[in-house]
């Protein structure tokens, strides 16, 4: 739009008024026709460019449901080859198309009757030119000449509005295509940098009647919570699915801010901890392995880029992950495909922790990082941990009773709420549900045992 309007909207006003300008010179009388066809001209496409632009903007929110269908069914193929639903995709992808050329149509139509109208009115110029100047001439007062002359500024003067016009037809989808460009562009990020930075330099965590949501008009999905992390424990956070473990631990690294009460580290706010420096202290192993492509190391140094050869074998030994690496042909080199799909579950697992591991942070949270691991990789993965990250802080949610054991503290998270706090053997007598999943998972004699 902005190519080809700077050359044409530079050229064809100025060959507009030129030409209107020496057609007055060469008969004001029939120049008097000027004053009928162009306000006409303008107003029938200024109509048309009102009616058009709504058309576009939802012919654009079309073409979004066409991608979005057309990903997901990309994304989810292997699904829709399961539940062989392909022709039901398929009408949906139908569906979502035909309405988008629909709404194409219906633009389209708008627009296309601005040429004709404009030609008709062109044509009925020259008519009148050619019939007024007739008499002009008759009486002696006009050459023939002239009307001539006359006709070519006119088309001239006409052609440089259709130009006009043309652009002006490309602006009305352009703006409404940079509508919704700007509509991404110009989010703001609810989580806001701090104006004055704290450093941090003690790393007990304290939530302080924390309540969250995710929207502000949805269900709180975490309900005033408070509790206290000592620097350089090990914390379990366990609870049935959906109870709001990933959600709490969100808060920690401001991926979400709490929608009431505090969250503290080191007695700061989190608020007033420069974004940069809280989250570079905070290493989290989100539920959902996401890579990048690229290769296995370059995976694993993705937030540490200056990561030595040993620091890179030691995060990759911590984490459990050497052991299929050494039995890849190319070790670390070997390439990572898009999100990581020609890993399995497992392996992306071992990566992501790695990734987390080889920075070092001083509170590291795992959001049930090892669910795709079997009981002994698992177990030896804890045994890296504890070892290796003497020190830190180490928060793991777990849906496995058995990986939050001999935590210093389990925290039993119920709907939102905390429904107890302490170690194992002190939750198994207090708390109904701890001692519940205890006895689902262990079984009941070793339960009653301890
Ligand atoms: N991005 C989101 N937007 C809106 N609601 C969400 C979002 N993520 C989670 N929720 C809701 O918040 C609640 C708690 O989710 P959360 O992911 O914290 O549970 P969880 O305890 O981690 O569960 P799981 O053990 O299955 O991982 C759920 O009811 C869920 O529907
Ligand atoms: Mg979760």
């Amino acid at each position: 739009m902005v190519m080809m309007g700077l050359r044409i909207l530079v050229r064809a006003p100025l060959l507009c008024i030129g030409g209107i300008f020496m057609a007055y010179r060469l008969s004001s009388d029939l120049s008097g026709i000027f004053v009928i066809t162009i306000p006409i001209i303008l107003i029938f496409v200024t109509i048309v460019m009102t009616r058009s632009f709504p058309l576009f903007k939802t012919m654009q929110e079309k073409i979004d449901k066409v991608n979005n269908v057309m990903r997901e069914n990309l994304l989810g193929v292997r699904v829709i080859k399961a539940f062989t639903i392909e022709h039901k995709q398929k009408d949906r992808f139908d569906m979502a198309n035909d309405d988008l050329m629909t709404q194409s149509v219906r633009a389209q139509k708008m627009m296309i009757i601005l040429n004709p109208v404009v030609m008709l009115l062109v044509n009925f110029s020259i008519i009148a030119v050619l019939w007024y100047g007739g008499f002009l001439v008759e009486a002696g007062t006009l050459e023939t000449g002239k009307i001539m002359a006359f006709i070519n500024y006119l088309t001239q003067i006409m052609m440089a509005l259709m130009m006009v016009i043309m652009v002006s037809m490309n602006f009305s989808r352009a703006k409404a295509s940079a509508d919704r460009i700007n509509e991404v562009l110009m989010t703001e990020s609810s989580i806001k940098e701090p104006t004055a930075s704290q450093a941090l330099a003690q790393y007990d965590i304290e939530f302080k009647d924390v309540s969250f949501k995710y929207h502000e008009h949805s269900e709180e999905v975490l309900k005033h919570l408070s509790f206290t992390i000592k620097q350089g424990n090990r914390i379990g956070i366990i609870g049935g699915t959906g109870a709001g473990k990933s959600s709490l631990v969100q808060l920690i690294p401001r991926l979400y801010d709490a929608s009431a009460g505090e969250v503290l580290i080191g007695g700061k706010n989190v608020k007033e901890i420069s974004l940069h420096e809280l989250r570079d202290k905070i290493g989290v192993v989100l539920q959902e392995s996401i890579l990048f492509s690229g290769t296995i190391g370059s995976n694993i140094k993705f937030g540490y880029h200056d990561a030595t050869a040993e620091e890179l074998d030691q995060a990759a030994i911590n984490a459990q992950a050497m052991e299929f690496i050494k039995l890849k042909e190319s070790g670390y080199q070997t390439e990572v495909e898009q999100r990581g799909k020609n890993l399995s579950g497992g392996q992306k697992q071992r990566v992501s922790i790695a990734r987390t591991l080889i920075r070092k942070p001083q509170i590291l949270i795992l959001d049930d990082s090892s669910s795709a691991l079997d009981m002994a990789t698992e177990s030896k993965l804890q045994g890296a941990i504890k070892e290796q990250m003497k020190g830190s802080t180490i928060i793991m949610i777990a849906q496995r009773i058995s990986a939050v054991m001999d935590a210093d503290q389990i925290i039993v998270l119920d709907q939102g709420q905390i429904s107890g706090i302490g170690t194992h053997e002190e939750l198994l007598k207090s708390n109904g549900i701890y001692r519940s999943i205890a006895i689902s998972q262990l079984g009941e004699e070793a339960v009653n045992h301890e």
